[in-house]
């Protein structure tokens, strides 16, 4: 099933940037990488309740603001210590100059 959130503009996200979204009891981060792709994740960082919206996007990398773990935002990926636990992603679209995220 899926369930489209709209969920901000594109440009609402600077590039190699990231945003947080909340919608109902769900916590996204939601990246714009440099190539202008949108990947959206679970928000909070696996290792500790921590939002990974203050966090750094590098390429397709976003470090926890915390102890600096490390994802793949593309695949939600745990790609550096002390993450070892991958985050959650969900399937972005951009139509009509709105970026949707799919909650399920
Ligand atoms: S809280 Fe994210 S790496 Fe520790």
């Amino acid at each position: 099933m899926t369930n489209w959130i709209d969920a901000c503009a594109p440009d609402d996200i600077d590039e190699e940037d990231v945003i947080r979204f909340d919608h109902g009891t769900v916590s996204l981060a939601l990246y714009r990488l440099e190539d202008d792709r949108f990947f959206a994740t679970d928000g909070f960082c696996t290792h500790e309740q921590v939002h990974l919206s203050n966090g750094l996007v590098m390429g397709k990398i976003i470090e926890c603001p915390k102890h600096n773990g490390r994802f793949d935002v593309t695949t939600g990926e745990a790609k550096g210590a002390p993450v070892c636990v991958n985050l959650k992603t969900y399937p972005v679209k951009v139509e009509s100059g709105r970026v949707f995220v799919d909650l399920g």
